[in-house]
C-alpha cells in the first residue's frame, strides 16, 4: 500500500496577490528573530511607524480587506492574540479566533500539521502559539500559507522581540550604545531569548539578572557571545542598576515548573518599586512584555521611564506591518 504523504511547503505561495510584493517578507514565515539582519528592521519599524500614522488618521483601512488570519492560541494569550486580532481587523481582514483549542478537533487528538493545513484552508496567514519549542517551524514545514509564531514554549517569541525592539527605538531614540538589563526568568522566558539574540545586531550591552535557577541558558550566552557582544550574569541588579538603559523585567514563569517548590523558591525574588527608580538613570527605561504578577509595583506606572503599557501599543503597528508584509500589501 502506498502512504500519502501531504506535499512540503513550497518557497512561495501558490497564488501572489497584489503588484506590491516585498520581495524579502511576502509570503513568508516568521519563526525566529535569527532570520532579520538589521535592514529588515529598519524596513520593518518603517512600515510600523506609517501603520500608526494611519491608525491615527483613520483607525482602519482597506489594505487587507478580503484577507484573512487564523489566530491558532494553545496557550493562554491577551496582548499577542488580541493585537493580532486588532491588527488584522484594522486593515480591513477578518479572523478566524482558536483561542481555546480545546473546544475545536485538536481535542479529538488532531496534529498540529492537520490543523494548520485545515486552517490555512480557509485563511491566508497562521498565527501560531503553542507549549512546545519547535511547533511553529514544524507547522511551517506543513503549510503553504505563511506561520507566524506567536511564542513557541520557551524556544522564541520573534514577534514580540520586534515590537520590544521597536519600542526601545521609540522610547529612546536609538539602540546602539545601550546597556539592557533582562531581569527575572531567563532560562523559561522566550522573549528575552529573542531579544537577547536580535539586539546582537546592535552595538550594545548585555546584563542577565536571575535566580542561579532560572539563569540564562548557556546555549544563548554562547551564541551571543560568538557576536562578540559584551554581557555578564548577575544575581542582583543593584551593581548594575545605575548604568542601565533598559531594564528589562519578565515574570517567573509558574507554568513553566515541573516542581512547584522550586517555582516557591523563587517567585517574587525582584521587584521594581519607587526605590528601585530613583537609584535608576532619568532616562532609563521599564519594560516588560506582560503580564506581571508582582515584578513590577503598581506605583511604578506613574513613572514616565515606565514604558510597558505603550510597549504594548507599539506591538499593533509592528504585527500590522507584519501582517501586510507577508501578504504582500507593505
Ligand atoms: N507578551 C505576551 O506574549 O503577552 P500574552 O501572553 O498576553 O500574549
Amino acid at each position: 500500500m502506498t502512504t500519502y504523504v501531504p506535499p512540503l511547503r513550497q518557497s512561495s505561495p501558490h497564488l501572489p496577490f497584489g503588484d506590491k510584493q516585498d520581495a524579502t517578507f511576502y509570503g513568508k514565515d516568521i519563526l525566529s528573530v535569527k532570520q532579520f539582519s538589521r535592514d529588515d528592521l529598519e524596513y520593518i519599524f518603517g512600515v510600523a511607524h506609517e501603520m500608526e500614522e494611519m491608525v491615527r488618521r483613520v483607525g482602519s483601512f482597506d489594505l487587507l480587506k478580503g484577507k484573512i488570519l487564523a489566530n491558532l492560541f494553545y496557550e493562554p494569550s491577551t496582548r499577542t492574540s488580541s493585537s493580532f486580532t486588532a491588527a488584522m481587523e484594522r486593515l480591513g481582514g477578518s479572523v478566524i479566533p482558536i483561542n481555546e483549542v480545546r473546544y475545536s478537533s485538536v481535542s479529538k487528538g488532531e496534529s498540529l500539521p492537520d490543523t494548520v493545513r485545515t486552517l490555512e484552508s480557509y485563511a491566508d496567514v497562521v498565527v501560531l502559539r503553542h507549549p512546545e519549542t519547535g511547533a511553529a517551524a514544524l507547522a511551517a514545514k506543513y503549510a503553504r500559507k505563511p506561520v507566524i509564531n506567536a511564542g513557541d514554549g520557551i524556544g522564541e517569541h520573534p514577534t514580540q522581540a520586534l515590537l520590544d525592539l521597536f519600542t526601545i527605538r521609540e522610547e529612546l531614540g536609538q539602540v546602539d550604545g545601550l546597556t539592557v538589563t533582562m531581569l527575572g526568568d531567563l532560562k523559561y522566558g522566550r522573549t528575552v531569548h529573542s531579544l537577547s539574540r536580535l539586539l546582537t545586531l546592535f552595538d550594545i550591552r548585555l546584563n542577565y539578572v536571575s535566580p542561579d535557577i532560572l539563569r540564562m541558558p548557556a546555549e544563548i550566552i554562547e551564541e551571543i557571545k560568538a557576536t562578540g557582544i559584551p554581557q555578564a550574569e548577575y544575581a542582583e541588579m543593584e551593581p548594575i542598576l545605575a548604568e542601565t538603559d533598559v531594564l528589562y523585567v519578565t515574570r517567573v514563569q509558574k507554568e513553566r515548573f515541573t516542581n512547584p517548590d522550586e517555582y516557591e523558591l523563587v517567585r517574587g525574588a525582584y521587584v521594581i518599586g519607587t526605590d528601585t527608580m530613583r537609584q535608576a538613570k532619568e532616562k532609563m527605561v521599564v519594560m516588560h512584555p506582560l503580564p506581571r504578577v508582582g515584578e513590577i509595583a503598581m506605583e511604578v506606572d506613574d513613572d514616565p521611564r515606565a514604558a510597558y503599557f505603550r510597549q504594548m501599543e507599539y506591538g499593533l503597528y509592528i504585527r500590522m506591518a507584519l501582517l501586510a508584509m507577508v501578504l504582500g500589501k507593505a
